[in-house]
């Protein structure tokens, strides 16, 4: 598929972390691999050194592609994704420069979208808070009103962020006979708005009317702390909230304040401010869930994002329009 450069040699790519051996078989056979045969990240620093001289890269959400990187990095022609989300991408830089951004979308929807369920679950019916307590001895009778939460069927679903992955919890949920609420940057056409029976609202609403609100949207300045103390306030003390979408959408320090004087009733979080590190405080409330980064992390799922991820690349490196290109600006063929 992709064919050595005009010198004849195979393009030289970066392979910026561990994935699954046949994927790296698989570019071997076309290119030139540095591989990071590890699962720590390379600091901003390294990466960018590391890409300097090469002609591609394949990266995680996690390896932050900065302007300064892009500028040092003349012959890069692609820089592939592996993840749907793209905020570790500068785009704008990418496309003046002309390296394509690809990213691997659909393929992990229904596998976050039933993450973001078990969070969901998990946290109002305070799953891991009762195992913990089991395993630690101190299940000696039934109880009346032991491990008390609250109901997700019938209950009220306030999604923000309507995409694939939105659509996706916005299905579940009308499995459970939940009423589905969304917020969004753009109203969804009426087709999918009745595909979901999903009914848009303004932020304020939906915080205020939603049992359990699940965060879905892109990480951008924007969306930054976009909930904080203040949204926080404004939900039910019986509500919960999942962040399955990106670290930094939530302020993590003042959830973590939330939970622990039951402003609202529990949360589930994926995705941390600063992760892999977590906010002290969240480690030590009992009424929140927690899982590392974990959404798309099905075996056939992270199969599935590898192999796009490579496609996307190799057509790059070939000349050719890669499947999920993020910024058509930047390419030059047809
Ligand atoms: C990735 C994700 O596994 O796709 C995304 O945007 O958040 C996860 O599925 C993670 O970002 C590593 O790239």
């Amino acid at each position: 598929m992709t064919q050595a450069n005009n010198s004849g040699a195979k393009p030289k790519i970066l392979v910026a972390r561990r994935i699954f051996p046949e994927g790296i078989a698989r570019l071997r056979e076309f290119c030139d691999v540095e591989y990071n045969d590890t699962e720590f990240a390379y600091s901003a620093e390294e990466l960018a050194a590391k890409l300097v001289g090469k002609d591609g890269a394949l990266v995680t959400g996690s390896e932050p592609i900065t302007e300064s990187a892009i500028k040092n990095a003349k012959s890069l022609k692609i820089i592939s994704n592996i993840a749907v989300g793209f905020n570790n991408f500068n785009l704008p830089a990418m496309t003046s420069a002309g390296v394509l951004g690809t990213n691997t979308p659909d393929v992990l929807t229904d596998t976050t979208a039933d993450l973001g369920f078990a969070l969901l679950m998990a946290a109002a019916r305070r799953v891991t808070e009762s195992e913990i307590w089991l395993r630690e001895g101190k299940w000696k009778n039934w109880d009346m009103g032991g491990m008390l939460g609250v109901d997700i069927h019938n209950s009220t679903l306030g999604i923000v962020g309507m995409g694939r992955i939105g659509q996706g919890i916005a299905k579940r949920g009308l499995g459970f006979g939940m009423k589905v609420i969304y917020h969004n940057r753009s109203k969804l056409s009426p087709e999918l708005e009745t595909e979901c029976q999903a009914t848009y609202v303004d932020k304020d609403t939906l915080l205020k009317q939603a049992d359990h609100v699940v965060l879905v949207m892109p990480y951008t300045p924007e969306s930054h702390h976009f909930i904080g103390a203040k949204e926080l306030s404004l939900m039910k003390p019986t509500a919960t909230l999942v962040n399955l979408a990106r670290g930094g959408i939530v302020d993590d320090g003042a959830l973590a304040k939330a939970l622990k004087e039951k402003v609202i009733f529990s949360a589930g979080l994926d995705v941390f401010e600063g992760e892999p590190k977590v906010h002290p405080d969240l480690l030590t409330v009992p009424n929140v869930v927690l899982t590392p980064h974990i959404g798309s992390a099905s075996a056939s799922t992270r199969h599935a994002m590898m192999n796009l991820a490579i496609d996307n690349l190799l057509a790059g490196l070939a000349g050719k329009r890669p499947p999920n290109l993020l910024n058509p600006d930047a390419f030059q063929g047809s």
